[in-house]
């Protein structure tokens, strides 16, 4: 029998899947898995199930010499170091396509809801400070006749422009690659994000997209312009972002992840034009079950023999 390595608890019918065929061996922490403890439990190990909290570096894959196959519960894998892995013969593993609509509908949620203050808006009212309906209170930001400019057009920058038609938006984007996209005008970034009313940022973290918004880039966009940011923390400098906020170089931003999480920069706490919510934008019940079950797919098949279904690019 194959042995596995499950990082973190999964939906019970899902784990069933694999503890039929293999003897898991199951993480049951609420938090990561400490990255002693993984190194230690992974040794032996035919195949891993891990999450994007897991770092899956050198030192993980070398204490795991049968490893065939690494699969990891989210789309982004910049938590694994993929070329040492392929270096090994391992397969790796992500899970595309399942989250994209419901991180799509996210980004939307964060568009919203930061452009119309709702955080804001709730905190007076818990705080007990409403007093009343007045005209001028906590005034928002319409979308309608904007640009939305989204930085990467993948498969959930492209279900977010998919969006903006029913909110009166049109959309630009800047793409690394020369890329087919009717109805939405490409640009360079420098353009695009002197143009943009809001910026959406779809790219996956690498060394080149690592502090793609830092301050020199937060000082293009327009004072009145929004920065969401649903990717990968690192890809936005957070200092320079909480810089460029309390300077009012822009109006405001909704962050879904961070650079060190669950560490957030301690100077946005004190800002009311910044949105902070604790990286879920795949998180729906359907979508999560969908990445578990995707995730554990892709390991029945690498230990049957089979090709994965979604191995990372
Ligand atoms: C979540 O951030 C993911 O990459 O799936």
């Amino acid at each position: 029998m194959s042995a596995i390595l499950v990082t973190r608890k999964l939906p019970s019918s899902v784990l069933a899947k694999l503890s039929a065929v293999a003897d898991v061996d199951l993480y049951t922490g609420e938090a990561a898995i400490p990255a002693e403890e993984l190194r230690a439990r992974v040794a032996g190990k035919d195949a891993l199930v891990c999450l994007l909290t897991d770092a899956v570096d050198r030192g993980v894959i070398d204490a795991a010499p049968s490893l065939k196959a690494i699969a990891n519960v989210a789309v982004g894998y910049n938590n694994i170091d993929v070329a040492y892995a392929r270096s090994r013969g391992i397969v790796v593993t992500n899970t595309p396509d399942v989250l994209t609509e419901s991180v799509a509908d996210f980004t939307w949620a964060l568009i919203l809801a930061i452009t119309r203050r709702l955080s804001e808006g709730e905190r007076l009212v818990r705080r007990g400070e409403w007093k009343g309906w007045a005209l001028d209170l906590l005034l928002g930001t319409e979308l309608r006749g904007k640009q939305l400019g989204l930085i990467g057009v993948g498969r959930i920058g492209r279900a977010v422009a998919a969006r903006a038609g029913a909110f009166g938006m049109r959309v630009a984007y800047t793409s690394r690659r020369e890329i087919e996209f009717a109805g939405a005008e490409a640009l360079p970034l420098d353009r695009l994000l002197l143009t943009s009313d809001v910026v959406s940022l779809h790219v996956p973290l690498t060394p080149d997209t690592r502090h793609l918004i830092d301050k020199r880039a937060l000082t293009r966009m327009k004072r009145s312009a929004y920065l969401i940011n649903t990717a990968r923390g690192p890809v936005v400098d957070e200092a320079a972002l909480a810089w460029a906020l309390q300077h009012h170089l822009l109006a405001g931003a909704a962050l879904d992840v961070y650079e060190d999480e669950p560490v957030v920069h301690p100077d946005l706490f004190g800002l009311e034009n910044v949105l902070l919510v604790p990286h879920l934008a795949s998180g729906t019940t359907e979508t999560r079950t969908a990445m578990a079950d995707l995730a554990v797919e892709n390991v029945l098949a690498v230990l049957a023999g089979g090709a994965p279904l979604t191995p990372v690019p």
